[in-house]
């Protein structure tokens, strides 16, 4: 996610555009960049960081009545000026900033390469910038419509052009876009924290549209120039919930993102059509891809959380591409000097790519010649640079320090690798196209489970002066029994374990009685009958059970004493749907008793020490 706006009046805007953006910030914030028009000239100012950074690099110097603002999340290219917005067409008289993924930039950009474009950086904005200077013949609206006519993928983006400085034209695509109405002055924005402190009036933009914004009118459009009439709003939130969306908390807020982030993790990913995946960062390193497919052994290594999804990718890899998988705790696998013999393939799992251990994992497998592969969410992090190539999540900033979407999101990667891989040995178009069809109605199925939020919350209420928790699952869910342990210790600080449901025989049974909240994740599968036997053990200890089962389970509601249903999905992507009903269990317990969900104590977002 970026945060993009602009402004078109007869005041100076500068103070405007900087201070918007950093109501935003926490869209995204390793760049941010500045066009504004003076009556005459335009100057563009970009500047990696914070925007605080850009404000002290323009001090003083930039005055103008018209211009356009950007800070930064990459997704395409790393974090630094050459991929900053706003983006400059070659004539230098289009200047463009965007939110959003282009799914289609590589053909685009054959396309104009072929025209005499050149491009100096790697986003895919650059693209769309000179896509419309190719189709622009004296009116900037038709030139912004025909280059998105050609467009695949995401965008809200706003443009300005210096042959005609008295319009702005915003246009949407999946991504949030707003007009804010002022006095003599209009603005766009992808966050209506933007524009609060100068309107509450707002339009908001649906996909599909266009608009073209001068300081006294804006016209709505859509791409096919039909006219609309477009509703006036007023902004109802606070600014201070506004960053929150209107959540208590951004862990709260990242939770329910995931059927955004989770479907933006396999976007453009997905192959129908050949029932299987195709993942660009891989894909595009010939020679290092086929390391992967000819992998003899893989090792994920990965700390907290996304050790957890690394667990997963073991389970999901073994099973369907039946290549041998070790998942190992980063900060083991670096000092037990580990045996790394020829076609041997490592994959470091980290949503920051900055935590120190894996990084110095990803050295040491280097060091004993193994190719390594990175999962990471923040484009140009360390592990991502450090890694031989890599797959993005594309799941936005994570602020909340108890991590959820991107552990979605992680875990969809891996299927997506996963199914790459099996494609390339024994898997069936057939088995591939069926659970490539049930990666895609994800987002629908935990929109489903969000729904049910409230019985959650309930259930929270009741168990949130308990002292230790249990968490139980196999197979596929083993791991998501250990990280739903994890969600409630770190923002609950309440003690919790997780196991194989079989091991609890082993000892922690001994833990049992009827002050022991013990949670079963007990989706349908080959082995749910297993996990029913282990439920009718802790239930003869006394113990209380709290079952994630199947919508279809009628069995379950006889034997557990509270259950939260999910919908049916093939065990592979069963990880998915089950740890979202964690997720929320974890955070309104913590809720419940009053702690700072979003920045837990002795905790950090990215643990960049050993
Ligand atoms: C997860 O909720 C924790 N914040 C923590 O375990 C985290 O997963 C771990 O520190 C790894 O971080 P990374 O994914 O950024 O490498």
């Amino acid at each position: 996610m970026c945060g993009i706006l602009g402004y078109i009046g007869n005041r100076d805007c500068v103070r405007f555009l900087i201070d918007g953006l950093k109501r935003v910030e926490y869209r995204g914030y390793d760049s941010a960049g500045i066009l504004i028009y003076d009556g005459k000239n335009t100057s563009v100012v970009k500047q990696p960081g914070k925007i605080i950074e850009l404000e002290k690099l323009i001090g003083d110097s930039l005055k103008g009545n018209a211009g356009i603002a950007h800070t930064r999340w990459a997704t395409h290219g790393e974090p630094g000026h050459a991929n900053s917005h706003p983006h400059v067409s070659n004539n230098g008289n289009i200047f463009l900033v965007h939110n959003g993924i282009i799914e289609n930039y590589t053909s685009l950009k054959k396309k104009l390469e072929k025209e005499s474009f050149t491009f100096y950086s790697d986003t895919d904005t650059e693209i769309l910038v000179n896509l419309i200077q190719f189709y622009y013949a004296g009116c900037i609206e038709n030139a912004v419509k025909r280059a998105l006519a050609d467009v695949e993928g995401t965008y809200g983006i706003g443009v300005f052009c210096s042959e005609e400085p008295g319009v702005l034209i915003a246009a949407r695509m999946g991504s949030p876009l707003l007009i804010g109405i002022g006095e003599n002055e209009n603005y766009f924005a992808s966050d209506p924290a933007s524009v609060l402190k100068q309107t509450d009036e707002v339009v908001y933009m649906q996909d599909g549209e266009i608009a073209v914004i001068t300081d006294s009118k804006v016209v709505h459009k859509t791409l096919d120039d039909v006219l609309l009439e477009k509703d006036v709003e007023k902004i109802s939130f606070e600014l201070s919930e506004i960053e929150k969306s209107g959540y208590d908390h951004f862990m709260l807020k990242e939770i329910f993102e995931q059927p955004r982030t989770i479907n933006d993790s396999m976007r453009g990913r997905i192959l129908l059509d050949e029932g299987t995946t195709k993942l660009g960062g891989l894909s595009e390193h010939p020679e290092i891809y086929s390391r992967l497919l000819n992998a003899k052994k893989i090792f994920i290594v990965a700390c907290g959380t996304s050790w957890h999804s690394g667990l997963i990718g073991e389970y999901m890899i073994e099973e369907y591409a039946r290549i041998p998988v070790e998942v190992e705790y980063a900060s083991e696998f670096r000092y037990r000097d580990p045996i790394i013999t020829p076609g041997t393939v490592v994959i470091a799992v980290s949503q920051s790519g900055e935590t120190a251990d894996t990084l110095a994992a990803i050295k040491e497998a280097k060091r004993k010649g193994a190719t390594v592969f990175g999962i990471c969410n923040v484009v140009g992090s360390t592990i991502s640079k450090e890694t031989d190539a890599g797959v993005y999540l594309h799941a936005g900033p994570e602020i909340g320090v108890a991590s959820t979407k991107a552990f979605t999101s992680q875990v969809i990667v891996l299927a997506l690798i996963t199914i790459d891989l099996a494609r390339h040995r024994n898997m069936s178009f057939r088995e591939g196209y069926k659970i490539v069809k049930e990666l895609k109605n994800l987002p629908e199925m935990v929109e489903k489970i969000l729904e049910n939020s409230e019985k959650i919350k309930e259930l929270a209420k009741k168990f949130s002066s308990a002292s230790n928790f249990l968490y139980l699952g196999r197979g596929f869910n083993f791991p998501v029994a250990l990280e739903g342990a994890l969600k409630l210790k770190e923002i609950s600080y309440i003690h919790a374990e997780g196991y194989p449901a079989a091991e609890m025989k082993h000892g922690p049974i001994a833990l049992i009685d009827e002050n022991m909240p013990v949670v079963f994740i007990a989706a349908k599968d080959s082995i749910y009958d297993k996990v029913v036997t282990n439920i009718r053990e802790v239930k003869a200890r006394n113990g209380i059970i709290i079952a994630i089962a199947s919508e279809s389970d009628s069995e379950i509601d006889l034997i557990a004493d509270y259950v939260i249903k999910i919908p049916e999905v093939t065990n592979l992507l069963s990880p998915i749907l089950t740890v979202i009903p964690l997720q929320l269990l974890a955070y309104y317990i913590a809720a419940e008793k009053g702690y700072d969900v979003d920045m837990p104590r002795n905790l950090a977002k990215s643990v960049t020490v050993e």
